[in-house]
């Protein structure tokens, strides 16, 4: 390959990843070793089992999206690893990773904003993704997939919704965003997957309850809409969350598993907590782009999956006229693939130093 590639560094949460990415996006190499299968019977993302897996399986993941690629690590231009916000345990081990080689090899390092760079998701499309769907012994790996810039975005309103983070930025370019507001409790991805550990869907649980919800009446449970016509750019989901608590075992009850529910409570359980989370991310994030004067949306992370929410953004944005640029699928959960963005800060000449420290919180 005769373009310049980074390798870049994923580990803020439970996926271990990286990538090789070149200048235009071209992804050579992508390995992800997800940790699902350790956390699902907690219910939730255990934070040290979460370090210790990423501490096995980082250096075979990078090892595999390097050789995907056929990049030596000293052919690579920089070593880029998302610093913020996460996990504190999680991204040590990316950091870390990423500071050794950038090292070992003599290679600039760059610090990635992980929310960011679920946002530049929305830059990247991929033009086949049909035939990525191979596995080695480290986990789920892409084949080499093409991926391209498109035109650029900006202006626009980003909000992103993972199970992390429910956030809106103001985005002036892909790396200079001006936070709106966001959740004040818990985010919507840790509100679908709470409500699918009460209901014993699994974890994490936003895809299947996002299933049961295709099959039940959204109108069945009036659950509230916190937050959705106040002036701030704030979200609540925890009174949603307890809501649904009540509308299944009433007030008190902690012990969800000797529930006996049928499957039309459970349908219209999930439709309904559904709509109550996509009408606030809806309403919010119009009113986002009316008030700031922007003329487009963009929208990343784990939830912006939800067919329901892809939907009805897609109709908030035909009558209200503005462009709504999603990521694609594969690229809404976390991947190294978005660390692409780090081309950016290469660009404008911000690079990391070796003494370079995680950030686990989000900075507003
Ligand atoms: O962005 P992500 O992979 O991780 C974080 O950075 O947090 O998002 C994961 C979250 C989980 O809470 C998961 O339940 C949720 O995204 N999720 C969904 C869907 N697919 C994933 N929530 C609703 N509908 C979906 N289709
Ligand atoms: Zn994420």
């Amino acid at each position: 390959c005769n373009e310049d590639v980074i390798l870049a560094i994923e580990s803020t949460c439970d996926e271990t990843a990286a990538a090789v990415v070149t200048r235009s996006g071209r992804v050579l190499g992508e390995c992800i070793a997800t940790q699902e299968n350790l956390h699902e019977q907690f219910g939730g993302v255990v934070p040290e089992i979460a370090a210790r897996a990423h501490l096995e399986r980082i250096l075979p993941v990078i090892d595999t999206s390097l050789r995907q690629a056929n990049v030596n690590g000293r052919d690579l231009h920089a070593i880029a690893v998302a610093d913020r916000p996460g996990l504190a345990g999680s991204l040590l081990v990316g950091v870390v990773a990423a500071k050794s080689l950038a090292m070992a090899w003599q290679k600039p390092l760059v610090a990635i904003n992980h929310l960011h760079a679920h946002l530049y998701a929305c830059q990247l499309s991929r033009m086949s993704s049909d035939d990525d769907a191979a596995t080695d012994t480290a986990g789920r790996t892409a084949e080499p997939t093409e991926t391209t810039e498109t035109t650029s975005v900006y202006p626009a309103i980003g909000l992103i919704v993972s199970g992390g983070h429910t956030t809106l930025y103001l985005c002036r370019d892909a790396v200079d965003l001006e936070y709106l507001g966001g959740t004040i409790d818990d985010a919507a991805g840790e509100a679908f997957d709470k409500v699918a550990a009460m209901l014993s869907l699994g974890f994490p649980g936003g895809v299947a309850v996002a299933k049961w919800a295709e099959k039940g009446n959204a109108q069945a449970y009036a659950f509230p809409r916190s937050k959705q016509h106040d002036r701030t750019y704030d979200f609540s989901f925890s009174g949603l969350k307890t809501a649904v608590r009540y509308a299944i075992v009433g007030p008190g009850r902690q012990d969800f598993s000797s529930l006996q529910l049928t499957d039309e409570v459970k349908a219209d359980v999930c439709a309904s907590f559904e709509a109550a989370v996509v009408d606030v991310l809806v309403a919010k994030s119009r009113r986002a782009v009316a008030e700031l004067g922007v003329r487009r949306l963009l929208v990343g992370g784990g939830v912006a999956a939800n067919r329901r929410l892809r939907s009805q953004l897609t109709e908030a944005s035909e009558q209200d006229g503005f462009d709504l640029v999603i990521a694609p699928p594969e690229l809404c959960t976390d991947n190294a693939v978005m660390g692409a963005i780090a081309w950016k800060k290469i660009d404008r000449g911000e690079f990391a130093t070796l003494d370079l420290d995680i950030t686990p919180g989000l900075q507003r």
